[in-house]
């Protein structure tokens, strides 16, 4: 045989099997989309499957996001001969109600191992007793290529410690909150039934606490057939867990009885972030366990409850950070077809993605996703076809906005800053993603050089910002709205201020964090994401690393100190039933901040790509070292700095093609010298010109601007 391929797709959630072997490591496929306008399919080279003679295909059918079963293969063969050889599926296939009894990803799976039936995917089978294939009415999307990386079992997590809180429970800790599964390994009598239950915590006395699942049941159960030992693991669910509960086990259970399955989407880390505060460290490691374990096919909210959306605001306020820490180049190019899918003839789009919760027309800061993704696209990978492909798309988006708008005002609101601590009024909050909106599609255009829109929006912009300024400054206390932190962050963020008035909204921000709120933040999701970017701009970062580092309610610190393994949905530490996941991204938009700010490696505000890098560490009292690496589009950059006795040595390395700035704050520095060939490239106020590897030195106000093209380079900067 010369070829043999097979394109699948299964709504919802297949498992195709070829002479008794699953076929490929995908779990969960395809990916959830909008079904009726896109269905996504698998493709796989199904040549070292097949063997000469009778050979046997099925699947198992799951229910997933679709609520029923459905399955479409074709196979195509390539013989020697040339002879070409195709097969689909239709009603002469044959099925039969397996062991799989009932699933849902909400809540798991039950599995009756007694209806087995051995050798059913092989050849040779008597499939007599089975009755035909339905053909089914499949939803009405466009099957096309699933070209994101599949959802897989990406790690194993084995146990260290069981409890047994009451006879018969037995409760395994995984030491980490995560999305997945149990793997049971488990011999005893026909027809025990074995219960496992998912839970992100545990009460004093040792049980799980599942009050936070809302509806969830998270429960697998799993019915022996009897004899050797027997290994189970669930197909079509998964579940949000740190604590497993393990109860009708035949005797007593060990740690190996129980494995954790780690299952998110495929993405491969590309982003590493240290430095020598451990508060940090965990939360970066926080960060990356939220972040993987909430995508799955789509960025979802939480990974736990009888939730797990495509909230779109959770999406863009997290995407820098998740762009940073993974290659998701791919996975956003899928989910920004997403929102295409539900966006109607008015150009309206909805809160969640696909359409299941929150409304239509979206809220705007909900809705900016759909600009803002598409921009990151273009910062961080370079691609304007993304741009190119939606930019009617986003431009219908934003003429909805301006329909919807009054005199430059867009006020309409459903969630403002999300689980704040200081309320900030939502209208506040729309009127600045409007204009958000309006000044990226004007980028946008601008990019695909559409000059007149690019002329149109931009005024429109301009007239926005007066609009938004006029409304909403107060001219007595000197801040925008209630003077909230985040009254005050947006508009500082996207540079809405009038100069004139820049110094009084500073101050009210800072004072509001350090007097007001002894130090503490009190944004919610939107805030938090940009206050720490605004700090840094407005050359606070040594308030912005207290922040960073506080261990007090509200901050990360606290959530850690609590013993988070991934950040939470509230700035409360809550347990009880209701909305408050223990494994929710969004305030994880502090990692992008991370790597821009400590270890101190950005782009240029009009480089794409990293073609244009900015090194800038910001070497804060209390840190000895920090470190930064991304893997790019252009390749891997890389920053560390690290105090030496009374100098610091400062790595770099720069991909080839790109050139960077070195930003290294004056204060004290008086040398700065290259290890290679110890140049000296600055000294005592003087610029040594002629050293290899630097194309320029150049000195600022506060601070000295080293010009360096590709390469690694080790400095050593002191102040004597
Ligand atoms: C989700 C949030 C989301 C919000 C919007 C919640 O249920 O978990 O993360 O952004 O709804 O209101």
């Amino acid at each position: 045989m010369k070829r043999a391929r097979a394109y699948v797709s299964g709504l919802g959630y297949y498992e195709l099997r070829i002479n008794g072997k699953k076929v490929g490591q995908n779990v969960l496929d395809p990916g959830w989309t909008t079904y009726d306008k896109r269905i996504l399919y698998s493709t796989y080279d199904i040549s070292g499957f097949l063997r000469p003679g009778n050979n046997a295909v099925g699947a198992i059918l799951g229910t997933g996001w679709y609520g029923s079963q459905t399955f479409i293969l074709q196979i195509h063969l390539e013989m020697e001969n040339g002879e070409e050889i195709t097969l689909i599926t239709d009603d002469t296939w044959k099925s039969k109600a397996g062991p799989v009894v009932s699933d849902s990803i909400y809540n798991g799976e039950l599995y009756d191992a007694r209806l087995e039936t051995p050798g059913w995917d092989l050849p040779g089978f008597d499939d007599s007793g089975w009755k035909n294939a339905e053909l089914s009415i499949s939803p009405k999307g466009i099957l096309r290529s699933q070209m994101l990386p599949p959802i897989q079992i990406m790690n194993t997590i084995i146990s260290r410690q069981i409890m047994n809180p009451k006879p018969g429970v037995y409760v395994y800790d995984m030491g980490q909150n995560f999305s997945g599964w149990a793997q049971l390994r488990v011999s005893g009598p026909r027809s025990t039934r074995v219960r496992m239950r998912f839970a992100e915590l545990v009460y004093d006395n040792g049980m799980i606490n599942r009050e936070n699942l809302r509806k969830a049941r998270a429960e697998d159960i799993y019915i022996l057939k009897g004899g050797e030992e027997e290994i189970y693991e669930p197909r079509f669910t998964y579940h949000g867990f740190r604590y497993i509960e393990l109860t009708g086990f035949p005797g007593v259970p060990t740690l190996d009885s129980i494995k954790g399955k780690v299952v998110h989407t495929s993405v491969s880390q590309t982003g590493n972030f240290s430095c020598s505060n451990p508060l940090l460290n965990q939360l970066q490691k926080n960060i990356i366990w939220g972040q993987k374990t909430n995508l799955h096919s789509i960025p979802t909210d939480c990974s736990q409850r009888d939730e797990r959306m495509g909230w779109l605001g959770d999406a863009h306020l997290t995407a820098e950070e998740a762009m940073m820490n993974f290659n998701m180049g791919a996975f956003y190019t899928k989910f920004i077809n997403d929102i295409e899918d539900v966006q109607g003839k008015n150009g309206t789009i909805t809160d969640t993605i696909p359409f299941i919760w929150g409304q239509r027309p979206a809220d705007p800061a909900w809705g900016t996703a759909y600009p803002l993704l598409c921009w990151y696209m273009y910062r961080f990978y370079g691609d304007t076809s993304i741009l190119n492909d939606h930019y009617a798309g986003l431009k219908n988006y934003v003429d909805y906005l301006i329909d919807r708008s009054k005199e430059n005002l867009l006020t309409y609101s459903y969630y403002g800053d999300w689980v704040a601590v200081d309320k900030t009024p939502g209208s506040l909050v729309s009127a600045v993603y409007y204009y958000y909106d309006v000044l990226l599609l004007s980028k946008i255009a601008s990019v695909l050089k559409k000059s007149e829109d690019k002329k149109t929006y931009m005024k429109l912009a301009e007239k926005i910002k007066s609009a938004f300024h006029k409304r909403f400054y107060n001219m007595e206390t000197g801040g925008y709205g209630p003077n909230t932190q985040t009254a005050n962050v947006l508009p500082l963020f996207l540079d809405m201020v009038p100069s004139s008035e820049k110094g009084r909204v500073i101050q009210n921000l800072v004072q509001n964090i350090m007097y007001k709120n002894n130090t503490h933040l009190t944004t919610g999701i939107i805030g938090t994401k940009y206050l720490m970017e605004v700090l840094t701009n407005i050359h606070s970062v040594p308030l912005a690393f207290e922040l960073a580092t506080q261990t007090s309610y509200p901050s990360w610190g606290f959530m850690i100190k609590n013993g988070a393994t991934t950040l939470w949905e509230l700035w409360q530490n809550k347990t009880g039933p209701g909305m408050n996941s223990h494994n929710h991204p969004m305030f994880g938009s502090i990692g992008s901040w991370m790597y821009r700010t400590l270890a101190g490696i950005r782009q240029k505000s009009e480089s794409v790509g990293y073609k244009s890098i900015i090194i800038e560490p910001h070497m804060v009292r209390d840190l000895d070292h920090a470190a930064g690496t991304l893997l790019t589009i252009s390749g891997k950059i890389h920053a560390a700095w690290q105090r030496t006795g009374g100098s610091v040595k400062l790595e770099v390395l720069i991909p080839v093609n790109c050139k960077a700035e070195i930003i290294l704050a004056k204060g004290i520095l008086r040398n700065i010298i290259l290890k290679e060939g110890n140049s000296l490239v600055y000294a005592y106020n003087k610029f040594k010109t002629g050293v290899k590897g630097i194309t320029m030195v150049d000195e600022k106000k506060d601070t000295i601007v080293v010009q360096i093209g590709s390469g690694k380079y080790v400095f050593t900067l002191s102040g004597e």
